[in-house]
């Protein structure tokens, strides 16, 4: 299995040494589990992998994988900086983890005039997305007397293969500026008095399995950093690179590994520096799902076993409220039975959630032992953009989340209550008569 996720002498699946069935009963079910130790290993794995071939790398960790803050504050011990999209992003990425304003870079896409004058408030990079952003930046600038720090996203106009959703460097995607405006963006920013140019980003999908995508977008980005130079005499310091670097939720998949993706792009980048004589900048790279993808799991109990005449359910006290992705991408979480680790397969089942839609099944068709009420069920690789892109819907609280570490666990983000759900509602007197 992973590194981090084991099987001990009852049978029963451990991560981080603990035991899945104790947390499961002492702490209840749904319940996210993340292990400490495989986000410090994965993040350095990423980090060594570039900087053994390039002396200048930082990691912008993309908060929208995982903003649980203790998990934030374990990737800002290892030196992580943050890819940041939102006021709420800021904010928990200034006032809570407390990262230096160099160290984060704002990318959102259709930036309010709020967010833009947040962050320029709070003085960090500003990715810009539109050229109609960049006039609205520089106004802003200019009524506060401010000078702001910016880099343009570009659309590199290349297919990273992976799910439509999940593309965002395509011709037609809404992100970025076209290679075709790329000069003119940039005179623009140029011939401002507040703005300071700072780099040049792209970011070309997510959950990509192949380098091929990523050396043809890096080359055609480069690329365009050499005709900055020629045209503009722009000196970037930063070339940023994005995320997206795929997990292997399925044993059988295709995947690459930072080291397949820094072997193949390190070179290139090598080159077009030399090809195009420009100072060699700083490389910052946005990765997500790597980092924490594969560091959690999610553990649910068993409260309905259904044979019908066509299929077998096996219903589960979580949803598509705490785990979207096989509902909303066709996406596969690995799912193992935690108390039966030991027994061999006997079935095809379909794991169904709680929601009431047809929609909600978290599993389909999976070779699981024989299944009954009571047992603990574990998602696998839920550690990006899962318990982040949770939701109450069915009235339902979400879940607790817990870290482990050497055999040792602690509560990081306590279970809501019915109560929970309703704080922010008010109901007009009159509506009470
Ligand atoms: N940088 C930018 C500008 C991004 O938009 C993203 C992800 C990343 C970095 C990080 O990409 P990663 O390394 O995690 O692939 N909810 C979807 C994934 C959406 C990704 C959005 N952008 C999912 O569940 O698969």
């Amino acid at each position: 299995m992973r590194p981090h996720i084991k099987v001990n002498d009852m049978g029963h699946l451990t991560i981080g040494g603990v035991d899945a069935v104790k947390l499961a009963d002492e702490l209840d079910t749904p319940l996210y589990v993340v292990d400490e130790n495989r986000i410090r290993e994965r993040y350095r794995e990423f980090y060594s992998a570039f900087s053994s071939l390039y002396p200048k790398v930082e990691i912008k960790y993309a908060y929208k994988a995982n903003t649980s803050l203790a998990v934030l504050h374990i990737l800002r011990q290892e030196g992580a900086g943050a890819d940041i999209l939102s006021e709420g992003e800021l904010y928990i990425a200034r006032k809570k983890i407390g990262l230096e304003a160099e160290n984060i870079i704002f990318t959102g896409n259709n930036k309010t005039d709020r967010e833009l004058e947040l962050a320029l408030e709070e003085d960090v990079i500003i990715n810009i997305d539109a050229v109609h952003e960049l006039e609205r930046l520089i106004g802003i600038c200019e009524e506060k007397g401010k000078e702001a720090k910016i880099s343009f996203r570009v659309n590199p106009s290349v297919s990273p293969m992976t799910h439509p959703h999940l593309a965002t460097g395509l011709r037609k995607s809404k992100f970025g500026i076209h290679e075709e405006d790329v000069i003119k963006v940039y005179r623009r920013a140029k011939d401002s008095d507040y703005l300071r140019i700072l780099g040049i980003h792209m970011h070309i999908g997510s959950q990509i399995t192949s380098t091929q995508p990523y050396e043809e977008a890096t080359s055609k980005l480069f690329d365009i950093v050499g005709k900055l130079k020629r045209v503009l005499e722009i000196d970037l310091e930063f070339v940023d690179l994005g995320g997206g670097l795929g997990i292997r939720y399925e044993r059988d998949s295709p995947y690459i590994t930072p080291t397949d993706l820094a072997n193949a792009l390190i070179p290139i980048i090598k080159r077009k520096i030399k090809e195009h004589s420009i100072e060699e900048p700083t490389l910052y790279l946005e990765p997500g799902r790597y980092i924490v993808g594969d560091s959690s799991i999610l553990l649910c109990r068993v409260s309905t076993v259904k044979q019908t005449p066509y299929k077998k359910f096996i219903g589960v006290d979580a949803g598509f409220h705490i785990l979207l992705r096989p509902v909303l991408y066709g996406a596969y979480h690995e799912a193992v039975i935690a108390n039966k680790m030991n027994q061999e397969p006997v079935e095809r089942v379909d794991i169904a959630g709680n929601v009431c839609e047809s929609g909600d099944i978290l599993g389909r068709d999976r070779r699981l032992p024989n299944v009954e009420a009571g047992d603990v069920v574990a998602f696998l690789d839920v550690g990006a953009y899962c318990i982040i892109m949770a939701s109450q819907y069915n009235s339902r609280p979400r879940p607790a989340e817990v870290l482990v570490r050497d055999g040792k666990y602690e509560l990081i983000r306590e279970r809501e209550s019915v109560e929970d759900l309703l704080v922010k509602q008010r109901v007009p007197r009159r509506l009470l008569e």
